[in-house]
């Protein structure tokens, strides 16, 4: 929630500067001014409220880096950004920074902050409910198929590969592996892999929510935002090249033949995941199928928990399969997003995925590179 304060407002309130005396004053820290349209907003991680300023107030406040005589000051407003935590007394020693915090820095901090209780629509007020329907029956809702990428499709089989590895092995036997055998996959178990991890398994009707996918993996409010951009190297009967995956028809629709090896090697900085790997994906939120539903920052946070979900699916089955699988986070956006040719801000990569055949160890089929503990060290 974020509150007004307006010079005005604050002189009506009348006290004095009880507060903060005459001492002088300082500027909490940190201080994230928001400058956004004709709102100046004023936050601190350290604080739990915000408040809405306009120029005059949030320029008192950042005098405060430096400290403020509070002489020929409104004292209403110095008082209410006492009183709010905004200016404190300068001979205060502020907290020391925590971590996480001290090494995530603000940026993580306040996103933070701006989670912690959420207040959600449904518990509120009935008129904030009624605000929040009409809104939804007014701005129109984003599909939950993502447009065609190309007039071609190459359609998969629909057949399904014997998965009948006991669940205890699956979740024993997942492990990363980054080290993969340049031999083709077979075609059926992409095609699995993919139905399984990225396609409906089941439709529910949803009212004015519309028709939602149900999918292996569970998402906020099946809001099912993710999709594929597949990166084929060495699968049988594919021909090589960027495809995005069509969850409804499954079938992957050609963006580009070109890409290579190198290209999501240098998309993933060099890690070395994609050198053999039958084939990549980059994971690409459709952030409005979110934003729509929640229009809430806590959004931005579900959407990546959704996608941890979805590569979790990704690697469980590739272990099913009998196939090995990787990711990470580590993207080059900027690279990546002309390649896809999506469109920023409301499509976002997420993450990359690699799967192949892995070159494991000969005795417990371990990744190649783990080395187990031999001697019981001295720190756990
Ligand atoms: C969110 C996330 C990001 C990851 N990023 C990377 C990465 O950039 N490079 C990498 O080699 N492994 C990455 N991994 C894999 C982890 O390093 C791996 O899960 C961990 O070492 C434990 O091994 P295990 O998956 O075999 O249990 C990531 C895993 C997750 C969940």
């Amino acid at each position: 929630m974020t509150e007004q304060l307006t010079a005005v407002g604050a002189a009506r309130s009348g006290a004095g500067l009880q507060a903060a005396g005459s001492c002088q004053l300082r500027a909490v820290d940190p201080l994230v001014i928001e400058a956004c349209g004709d709102k100046i907003i004023l936050s601190s991680p350290r604080l739990a409220r915000r408040l809405s300023v306009g120029p005059a107030i949030a320029g008192i406040v950042l005098q405060g880096r430096d400290g403020i005589d509070p002489a020929g000051l409104p004292a209403a407003v110095l008082e209410r950004l006492c009183e709010a935590g905004f200016l404190i007394d300068a001979r205060q020693q502020p907290d020391p920074l925590e971590s996480p915090w001290r090494e995530w820095g603000t940026t993580a901090w306040s996103f933070y902050r701006r989670m912690r209780d959420t207040h959600f629509v449904s518990k509120g007020t009935p008129e904030a409910m009624r605000e929040y329907v009409d809104r939804i029956a007014t701005v129109p809702r984003p599909s939950s198929l993502r447009a065609c990428a190309s007039d071609r499709i190459l359609l998969l089989p629909r057949v399904r590969c014997g998965l009948d590895v006991p669940f205890r092995t699956v979740l024993e036997g997942r492990r990363t592996h980054r080290h993969f055998k340049d031999e083709p996959l077979a075609l059926d178990r992409f095609s699995d892999l993919l139905h399984y991890t990225f396609a409906p398994l089941r439709f529910a009707d949803a009212g004015e929510l519309g028709t939602l996918q149900l999918r292996a993996a569970a998402s906020g409010g099946a809001r099912h935002e993710t999709e594929a951009f597949v990166f084929v190297f060495n699968v049988t009967s594919v021909q090589p090249g960027l495809y995005h995956y069509d969850n409804i028809r499954h079938g992957l629709e050609p963006i580009n033949e070109n890409v290579s090896r190198a290209d999501l090697e240098d998309i993933t900085h060099r890690q070395g995941f994609f050198q053999n790997a039958s084939f990549g994906v980059l994971t690409v939120a459709m952030a409005e199928r979110m934003s729509w539903k929640y229009p809430h920052p806590i959004a931005y946070r579900m959407m990546l928990q959704n996608v941890g979900h979805v590569a979790q699916v990704f690697s469980m089955t590739a272990m099913a399969l009998g196939l090995g699988a990787s990711l990470t986070g580590a993207v080059k956006e900027s690279v990546a997003e002309p390649l896809l040719g999506i469109n920023p801000p409301g499509e976002l990569i997420t993450f990359a995925l690699a799967c192949g055949k892995p070159v494991v160890q000969p005795e417990d089929g371990l990744p190649y590179a783990i080395r187990l503990p031999r001697t019981a060290p001295d720190y756990y």
